[in-house]
C-alpha cells in the first residue's frame, strides 16, 4: 500500500532532503524532492504527490508562497505538512490558515516524521473509502442515454411527445454532446420495430448523395451496374437520420424538400414513383440560421426540418449529470474493453467536475476509457486523469462563459475555410493553454498534423 503513495519533500537543506528521502523510501513510499518553492510547484504539477513536506524558509520562493500558488492553481490543496523552525509559530499558523494539514517543528525526528506522515495519509485512505463504487448501482450496462438534469429531462419529454406522429426533428448542439444518441432514442421510442437508417451528408460525395437517398435503376448513370434501393425506401416506417445536414449540397436540399412535402420520390433514372413513410431526424453542429444568411442552406428546408427541434446541451451546462455519466462510462469501458474498474475516488470525481469538457461527453468517454485501460488496479484516482490539463481549463465562471459555444463561430464577416480553420485551431489551442496533445485530441487530428498547421498558419503562443 505504502509504495503507491507519493511524497514530495521541499527543503533547501540538502542533508535534510537526503535523510528524509532515504528514510521514507525505506518505509515504502515513492519520494520526490525539490530545493525551493519554484521547483516544488513544478514537481506538484508533474507528480501529483499525495503528501508534501514543506519547509517554510527557502530561497527563490518560500513555503508560504508555494502554498498560495498551489491554492490558486488547484481546486484542492494537496495534503501538506509544514516544517517550521523553532519559534516560527506565526508562519505555521499562516500556513494552517492557507489550508496546510499539520506542522512539525524542526529538527524533526524520523520517528515523529513517520508517525505524522502515516496519520496524514490515513485521512486520504478514509476519503478514498468514501469513493463511489461502481457496483453500488447494480443496473447492468446498457448503451442508452444517461442524465437527469432538467435540460436532459426536457429532451426526454420532447422525445416522448413524438410518439404517434412522424414529425421531422432537428437535433443540434456542439460536437460530442450526444446528438446521435438522441436520434437513436427517438427511433427506439417511436418506431423500434422498423428500420433505423443513417446517412452522413459530409461523408457521401455530393454526386452520389441523390442515389444514396433515392436509389437508382441499372444504367441510370456511369457505374450504375445494378439497381439499388435508396435509404428513403429502405427506411420504410422507421427513422432516417440525416447527419451533418449542413453539408448537403443545395441541389439535393431542393430535392429533399420536395420529398418531405410530397412524401413521394423517384429513384434516379426511374419513372416508378415510391412513397416515403419514415421520419426524418436531421442532425447538425452548425448554426443553420447563419448558413441560411450566407446562402448555403435553404430557408424553406430549414422550416420543414425544424418542426420539432432539440438542443443537446454541452456537458458543462449539465454537470449535475457528471457522476452518473462517469459511472455509466466506467461500466461501458468494463463491458467493451473488458477492464475491471470497481470504483472512482471522490477526488477524481471532483477533478472531472472542475474540467470544462470542450469535447463534451465524447471527450469524457475517451478520458474514462484511457484511464480505465491504463489503471494499475481497480480504482480510478485523480492520478488516472493526469493527462487532462488541470487548472487551465477548469470550470471556473470565467472559462465557462468563454467556453466555445457553437454559435460563436458565426462572425459577421464571411471567412474562407482556410481562415476559419486557422482561427478555430488558435481558439482551441488558447482554450487548452497550448497543450498540443489535448488540442490534437479535441480537433480529432494527429499531433504531427497539428504541428504542421501551427507552422503553416504561423500560430504562436503569445498571439
Ligand atoms: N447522455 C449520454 N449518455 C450516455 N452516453 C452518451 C450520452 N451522450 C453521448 N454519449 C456517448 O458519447 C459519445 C458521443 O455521442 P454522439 O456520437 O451521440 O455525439 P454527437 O453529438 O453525435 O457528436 P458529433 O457532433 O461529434 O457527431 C458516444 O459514444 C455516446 O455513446
Ligand atoms: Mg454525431
Amino acid at each position: 500500500m505504502n509504495n503507491e503513495r507519493k511524497i514530495l519533500i521541499v527543503d533547501d537543506d540538502t542533508s535534510i532532503l537526503r535523510s528524509y528521502q532515504k528514510f521514507l523510501e525505506s518505509e515504502g513510499y515513492r519520494v520526490f524532492v525539490a530545493r525551493d518553492g519554484r521547483e516544488g510547484f513544478i514537481a506538484v504539477e508533474k507528480e501529483h504527490p499525495d503528501l508534501i513536506l514543506l519547509d517554510i524558509n527557502m530561497p527563490v520562493k518560500t513555503g508560504l508562497e508555494l502554498l498560495e500558488d498551489l491554492k490558486r492553481t488547484f481546486d484542492k490543496l494537496p495534503l501538506t505538512i509544514m516544517m517550521t523552525a523553532y519559534g516560527d509559530l506565526d508562519a505555521a499558523v499562516r500556513a494552517m490558515n492557507l489550508g496546510a494539514y499539520d506542522f512539525l517543528t524542526k529538527p524533526v525526528g524520523l520517528e515523529k516524521l513517520c508517525f505524522t506522515v502515516r496519520r496524514a495519509l490515513e485521512t486520504i485512505s478514509l476519503a478514498e473509502k468514501a469513493a463511489y463504487f461502481i457496483d453500488q448501482d447494480e443496473t447492468p450496462y446498457r448503451d442508452t442515454i444517461v442524465g437527469r438534469d432538467a435540460l436532459m429531462v426536457d429532451i426526454y419529454k420532447t422525445i416522448s411527445s413524438l410518439n404517434g406522429n412522424r414529425a421531422t426533428v432537428l437535433v443540434y448542439g456542439e460536437s460530442g454532446t450526444g446528438k446521435e444518441m438522441v436520434a437513436r432514442a427517438i427511433h427506439e421510442n417511436t418506431s423500434p420495430k422498423e428500420p433505423f437508417v443513417a446517412i452522413n451528408c459530409a461523408a457521401v460525395p455530393s454526386n452520389l448523395i441523390e442515389s444514396e437517398l433515392m436509389g437508382h435503376v441499372k444504367g441510370a448513370f456511369t457505374g450504375a451496374v445494378a439497381s439499388q434501393t435508396g435509404k428513403l425506401e429502405a427506411v420504410r416506417g422507421g427513422t432516417l437520420v440525416l447527419d451533418e445536414i449542413s453539408e448537403m449540397p443545395l441541389e439535393m436540399q431542393t430535392k429533399l424538400l420536395r420529398v418531405i412535402q410530397e412524401k413521394k420520390f423517384y429513384p434516379v433514372g426511374s419513372t416508378e414513383q415510391k412513397l416515403f413513410n419514415g421520419r426524418i431526424v436531421a442532425i447538425t453542429n452548425k448554426n443553420l440560421t447563419e448558413l441560411i444568411e450566407t446562402g448555403r442552406f435553404r430557408q424553406d428546408l430549414f422550416y420543414r426540418l425544424n418542426v420539432i427541434s432539440i438542443k443537446v446541451p454541452p456537458l458543462r451546462d449539465h454537470l449535475s449529470d457528471l457522476k452518473m455519466l462517469v459511472v455509466h462510462l466506467i461500466k461501458k469501458a468494463n463491458f467493451v474493453e473488458k477492464t475491471s474498474i470497481e470504483s472512482i475516488t471522490q477526488e477524481a470525481l471532483d477533478f472531472l467536475g472542475s474540467y470544462s469538457w470542450p469535447g463534451n461527453i465524447r471527450e469524457l468517454e475517451n478520458a474514462i476509457l484511457n484511464a480505465s485501460v491504463n489503471a494499475k488496479d481497480k480504482v480510478l484516482t485523480r492520478d488516472s486523469f493526469a493527462f487532462l490539463v488541470p487548472g487551465g481549463v477548469a470550470n471556473t465562471a470565467q472559462t465557462c462563459t468563454e467556453a466555445p459555444k457553437f454559435e460563436d463561430f458565426s462572425h459577421g464577416e464571411l471567412l474562407t475555410l482556410h481562415e476559419f480553420e486557422k482561427r478555430y485551431i488558435e481558439h482551441v489551442l488558447k482554450k487548452l493553454n497550448w497543450h498540443k496533445g489535448r488540442t490534437a485530441e479535441v480537433l480529432g487530428i494527429t499531433r504531427p498534423t497539428l504541428d504542421k498547421r501551427i507552422e503553416e498558419y504561423g500560430l504562436t503562443k503569445n498571439d
